[in-house]
């Protein structure tokens, strides 16, 4: 369904930087009702100053996503500001990079409590409002990740495809009420993304300012949200990754194999050599035990 930002009332949560804060910089640039969340009062308070210098109607609410409380909170500050609410952009998120093998199980936990948990609970708490709401819809911020699985990344991609398939399963139950739910997968993006990651063990860093601008991730979402779109894939590379992925999948999965071995080909060679030297070292077998075996092999089997 079709809607326009100038008649809506948004929430966004992780908008004290990054996609988020764009996203409600550029809302309320457009004339929506913003509400910004996230945890850094202090960032919201600037966000909120240089909206409303602008011109623009930007409340903010202080709220953990993990938390129960401040999700209930964030409801009772849609309500006490705009007096209900159009559009809920689930957009709070954090990652994490390194081997699985070599992480703990909190850094899965951790994850999983803001991209995903955060994100349904949020969901849930809202639905009553929403569907009270002027042309409805949940934004679901997901990722390229949530459509090939990146490697030393396994715990966020798994929680994007986690949201991948909440918000597949959700749409249609949502329809029922009216309510849109429209995915948007970024693909490299600049923002403090990697810089506040809960843990950066990978080999291989991506450069994120390779990526597209959070200004240009907003604009598309909120193109998104006015087109009532099922699921956007943005930039060109992970348009790709995500097309190969789907119908090649035994190619990205080759592609990437190949790509860690050869971060780790030093590791693999001592091991090599380690075998080696190990096979190497056996005793080996006396002339006559080599005798015996070829009889045995050369005896005609029973039966
Ligand atoms: N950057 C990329 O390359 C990229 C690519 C694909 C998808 N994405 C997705 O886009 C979304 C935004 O990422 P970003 O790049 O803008 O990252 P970012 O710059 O690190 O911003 C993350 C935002 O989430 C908030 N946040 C984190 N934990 C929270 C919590 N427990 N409760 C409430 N808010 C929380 C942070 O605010 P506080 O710390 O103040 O709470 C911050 O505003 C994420 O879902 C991410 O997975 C990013």
């Amino acid at each position: 369904m079709r809607r326009k930002m100038a008649d809506s009332r948004i929430l966004i949560t992780g908008a004290s930087q990054g996609i988020g804060r764009a996203l409600a910089e550029e809302a309320a640039h457009r004339g929506a009702k913003v509400l910004a969340a996230a945890r850094s009062s202090a960032m919201l308070k600037e966000l909120q100053e240089q909206a409303r210098s602008a011109g623009g109607t930007l409340e903010i609410v202080q709220a953990d996503v993990t938390s129960r409380d401040d999700r209930l909170r964030m409801v009772q500050a849609a309500q006490d500001h705009f007096g209900g609410l159009d559009i809920l952009v689930n957009n709070a998120g954090i990652g994490a990079t390194g081997h699985f093998a070599e992480a703990g199980p909190d850094r899965l936990r951790t994850i999983f409590e803001v991209n995903f948990f955060g994100l349904t609970e949020t969901t849930r708490v809202f639905l009553p409002l929403l569907k009270q709401g002027n042309r409805p819809a949940i934004v679901n911020i997901s990722s390229v990740a949530g459509k090939r699985g990146i490697p030393a990344r396994s715990e966020y991609s798994a929680s994007k495809f986690a949201v991948e398939g909440f918000s597949e399963a959700l749409r249609p139950e949502l329809a029922k009420d009216g309510i849109d739910l429209i995915v948007v997968c970024p693909g490299l993006t600049q923002t403090n993304f990697s810089k506040n990651m809960i843990e950066q063990k990978a080999v291989l860093q991506f450069d994120h300012l390779r990526g597209m601008t959070s200004e240009q991730v907003a604009v598309a979402t909120i193109k998104a949200i006015e087109r009532g779109s099922r699921q956007v894939v943005l930039s060109f590379q992970g348009k790709l990754l995500a097309l190969v992925s789907r119908f090649l999948p035994r190619v990205a999965d080759r592609v990437a194999a190949r790509k860690v071995r050869n971060l780790f080909k030093d590791e693999i060679a001592a091991r090599e050599a380690r075998r080696a030297e190990q096979k190497s070292g056996e005793p080996k077998a006396t002339s006559e035990e080599r005798g015996a075996k070829s009889e045995d092999r050369k005896a005609p089997t029973p039966g």
